[in-house]
C-alpha cells in the first residue's frame, strides 16, 4: 500500500488557504493572454545589464582552449526572468536540470508515466529551508517525531516551536539504527517511555555523512529502515545534504563513483507491491555549489511537496531567482555529466582534509598517541569527525562531560568546537565533541588537537586524579 502521506498533513497545512494571485499565475503562460494580474515590478526599473559568473579555471570545464577561465553570461530575457518574481516550486530551467540529475542518480523521472514518477519537486532556500517547511506541513502540537541520535541540531528548534514531540533512537557506526527503529516502533504501545505519546509520523535521518556523528549508512542498512518503515506506516525523512561528498570509490577519472542507494531510490524496490510515498528527500548546492546561493530541493509524496510550496508561496514567495539563474544555467553549461565529475572533485578536496585531520587526530589524540585520549569512527561522507573524549567519569556522567570541556577549558587553550550535548534531543551529558575538518589547515589542525589534549588533560587534573587512566576497551 502506498502511504497515504495527505493524510500526515498538519492542520494548518489542510486549512492553508492558496495565495489568490500565486494560483492564478500559471494562466499568464496561456497563448495570447493579457495579464493584468500580479504586482510584479518593471524591469525597465531594474538596474542590471546581466550577470557574468566566471569559473576558476581549476574547475570543472573552467577554462576556455585558449586556457581563459569560462565565463557564463545570464542576459536579455534570461536576465529578466531572473530577476523577476517566479513560480514557488522553483524556475523551471533549474527544476528541469534537477530533474535530469534524479533521473541520472537515483532512476527516478518526474512525471514519466510510472508509479515511480509520481513524485513532487520543489525549491527552496537550501535544505534548511524546505526542513522546516517540512516540519510545518506534517506536524501538529503533541504529534510525534523519531530521530536519529545525535541528531543535526537544525531541525531541534523548529520541532520544538511546533511542540513536537521529539523520540530519540540511539544509532550506531552506521547512522540510524534499524534495530532500535523496530524495538521502538514494535514497543511504542507498551513502552513506559512512549505509550502515552502518539504514533510518530516520520523518522528523520542524515543517511550520509551524518551531522554530527559523521556515519553513513549501506545500501543494505537504508533496505532494512525502509522495509520497517513501510510495515509501520512511518515517513522516512531522508536529509542528504552530504550525499555528494563521499569518499569511497572515488575513482581516478572522476566518473561518477559507486554511492550507497539513497532511500529514495530504494522505494523502487518492491514499489510494485508497497507503493510509494514513504520518503521525503532534502539535497543540498550548499557543499557542491556555494552555501550563499540558498538552494536545495526536496522530493517526495505529491500532497506533502504541494503543501510545502502552498507554504512558500505564504512566506518568502520562491527561491532567489538570480540564485537559480546562475545554479541553472551552470549545471545545463556542464550537463549532467559534467556535474558528477565536478561533485566528485568535490568530494576529493574533502576526503584529501579528511585525511590530513585524520593522520593529525590518530597522532595527538587517538591510538598512535602516547596516551590515547580519544576514540572515533573515521568518517567515510561528510565534514566532521565525531570524538569520544576520555575525561573523568562523575556520578551523572559515568564516561564524562564534554560540555565544561569543550565551551571553558578548551576555549581558555584556544581551540572552538562544538560540545557534543548540543546534538541529543534530550541534552544529555556526553563524552562526545564535533570536530568539522572543511576549513581547517594542517599546521592549524595540528595545533587546535594539542590544545584540546591540554583541555582533556586538564580537566582530569581537576578532577584530582595524578595520573589519567588507560581507556579501557
Ligand atoms: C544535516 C544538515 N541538514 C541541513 C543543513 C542545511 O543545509 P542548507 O545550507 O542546504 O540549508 C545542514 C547544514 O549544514 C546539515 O548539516
Amino acid at each position: 500500500m502506498p502511504l497515504e502521506s495527505s493524510e500526515l498533513l498538519s492542520r494548518s497545512a489542510r486549512s492553508r488557504p492558496a495565495s489568490a494571485i500565486r494560483s492564478l499565475l500559471p494562466l499568464e503562460k496561456k497563448p495570447n493572454m493579457i495579464s493584468l494580474l500580479a504586482g510584479k515590478p518593471n524591469p525597465n526599473g531594474f538596474p542590471f545589464e546581466s550577470i557574468t559568473l566566471q569559473l576558476k579555471p581549476s574547475a570543472e570545464a573552467g577554462s576556455k582552449p585558449s586556457g581563459e577561465p569560462m565565463e557564463i553570461t545570464i542576459k536579455g530575457s534570461q536576465l529578466e526572468k531572473a530577476l523577476q518574481y517566479g513560480s514557488s516550486a522553483g524556475d523551471e530551467g533549474l527544476l528541469g536540470e534537477v530533474d535530469k540529475i534524479l533521473s541520472r542518480v537515483h532512476h527516478r523521472t518526474r512525471g514519466d508515466g510510472q508509479p515511480a514518477g509520481e513524485f513532487g519537486l520543489t525549491l527552496g532556500n537550501g535544505s534548511q529551508d524546505l526542513l522546516s517547511k517540512a516540519i510545518s506541513v506534517l506536524f501538529d502540537p503533541e504529534d510525534t517525531i523519531l530521530v536519529e541520535s545525535p541528531v543535526y541540531p537544525g531541525v531541534l528548534p523548529e520541532l520544538v516551536t511546533h511542540k513536537v514531540q521529539i523520540c530519540s533512537v540511539e544509532s550506531d557506526e552506521q547512522g540510524l539504527s534499524a534495530k532500535n527503529l523496530r524495538e521502538t516502533l514494535q514497543s511504542w504501545k507498551s513502552s513506559e517511555k512512549t505509550k502515552h505519546l502518539k504514533f510518530p509520523k516520520a523518522v528523520y535521518t542524515v543517511p550520509t555523512g551524518a551531522n554530527p556523528a559523521g556515519t553513513t549508512a549501506s545500501t543494505e542498512r537504508k533496505r532494512e529502515i525502509l522495509a520497517i518503515a513501510r510495515e509501520f506506516s512511518v515517513l522516512v525523512l531522508e536529509d542528504d545534504p552530504y550525499y555528494f561528498v563521499t569518499f569511497e570509490n572515488l575513482t581516478e577519472d572522476a566518473s561518477s563513483p559507486e554511492r550507497a542507494l539513497s532511500y529514495f531510490e530504494l522505494e523502487n524496490e518492491q514499489g510494485s507491491e508497497w507503493g510509494y510515498g514513504y520518503v521525503l528527500r532534502f539535497e543540498s548546492f550548499s557543499k557542491i555549489l556555494s552555501a550563499g546561493v540558498r538552494l536545495g530541493f526536496s522530493v517526495g509524496p505529491k500532497p506533502l511537496i504541494d503543501a510545502m510550496v502552498a507554504l512558500t508561496a505564504s512566506t518568502n514567495l520562491h527561491a532567489s531567482g538570480a540564485s537559480q539563474a546562475i545554479a541553472g544555467e551552470l549545471i545545463q553549461y556542464w550537463g549532467v555529466d559534467g556535474f558528477l565529475r565536478h561533485v566528485t572533485n568535490v568530494a576529493r578536496m574533502y576526503k584529501e582534509r579528511r585525511d590530513m585531520f585524520g593522520r593529525q587526530l590518530d597522532t595527538i589524540l587517538g591510538g598512535e598517541s602516547e596516551m590515547p585520549l580519544a576514540t572515533y569512527v573515521t568518517p567515510v561522507a561528510g565534514m566532521f569527525y565525531w570524538i569520544k573524549l576520555h575525561l573523568p567519569p562523575t556520578p551523572e556522567a559515568p564516561e564524562g562531560d564534554s560540555y565544561q570541556v569543550i565551551s571553558q577549558k578548551a576555549l581558555e587553550f584556544g581551540v572552538l568546537a562544538m560540545p557534543g550535548a548540543a546534538f541529543f534531543a534530550d541534552q544529555r551529558k556526553t563524552p562526545y565533541v564535533r570536530a568539522s575538518f572543511s576549513l581547517i589547515q594542517p599546521d592549524e589542525a595540528r595545533e587546535a588537537l594539542f590544545r584540546l589534549r591540554k583541555a582533556v588533560l586538564s580537566a582530569w587534573e581537576d578532577a584530582g586524579y595524578e595520573t589519567v587512566p588507560r581507556i579501557s576497551s
